[in-house]
């Protein structure tokens, strides 16, 4: 990218954002997790710049803080939700580094500043355990860096959300997978209900199918009478 691909990407960031509000959306999340541009830009594998947006911590970080800059113009920042995945290793491009944890503490902390609606974080996609370059416990690391709401992510059940919740190292606890099988997912967790299973086969595929046609636990019960 040159440097007016990238003036030009912070400024498609800013119209999003007022085109989410225009359309009746109550905030924006910056999504700089999971491989996507703005996690290309602070991995060091993935930059390989050498301008102010490459090189140093603060650096790869810049993009990150130049949008949110410049989303404040538009949004208040109490709307806006920044996602990250800071331990994700081998997949989808990126690899962590020595300086892995040291950028990731350098954003949370600077993130400190911006009075966001949260920040959102994603537990390891893969077992970094034995990798002392990585976080292996997301959450708790930064739960001590960080002021604000912090919304964790990435396979919990009800029993690991309420758990990380008790423990305080996570304010909200967001569900996909889960949520994707379950329509009715809140209910279902608050009576104890047994959860729908999820098809992995229809993961990323286009089309209705695995995205809106798993049933409710009422559309269940009313399926039950029917056959009886
Ligand atoms: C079908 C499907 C599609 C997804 N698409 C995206 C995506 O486009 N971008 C993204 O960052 N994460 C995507 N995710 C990952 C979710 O945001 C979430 O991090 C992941 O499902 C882990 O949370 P969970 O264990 O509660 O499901 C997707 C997950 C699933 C199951």
């Amino acid at each position: 990218m040159t440097q007016q691909d990238i003036q030009q990407t912070i400024a498609d960031f800013k119209q999003a954002a007022v085109n989410a509000l225009e359309a009746g959306f109550d905030g924006v999340e910056l999504h700089g997790a999971n491989g996507y541009l703005l996690q290309q830009f602070f991995s060091k594998n993935a930059n390989q710049r050498t301008d102010d947006y490459g090189g140093s911590v603060e650096n790869r970080a810049r993009i990150l803080f130049d949008i949110l800059d410049e989303l404040k113009s538009v949004i208040d920042l109490n709307r806006v939700g920044v996602r990250l995945n800071p331990s994700l290793h081998g997949i989808m491009g990126i690899l962590v580094d020595d300086e892995t944890i040291a950028l990731y503490e350098y954003i949370v902390d600077r993130l400190n500043g911006y009075g966001l609606a949260y920040l959102h974080l994603i537990e390891p996609f893969t077992d970094v355990s034995q990798n002392p370059q990585a976080i292996p416990q997301v959450a708790k690391h930064f739960r001590a860096i960080y002021n604000g709401t912090i919304i964790i992510n990435r396979g919990f059940t009800k029993e690991t959300a309420m758990q990380v919740l008790h423990d305080g190292d996570a304010d909200l606890v967001s569900f996909g997978v889960p949520f994707l099988a379950n329509p009715d997912l809140v209910d279902r967790f608050r009576t104890n209900a047994p959860l729908n299973q999820p098809d992995q086969a229809t993961f990323y595929t286009p089309g209705e199918a695995g995205y809106t046609d798993y049933p409710t636990l009422k559309q269940q019960l009313h399926l039950t009478e029917n056959n009886q």
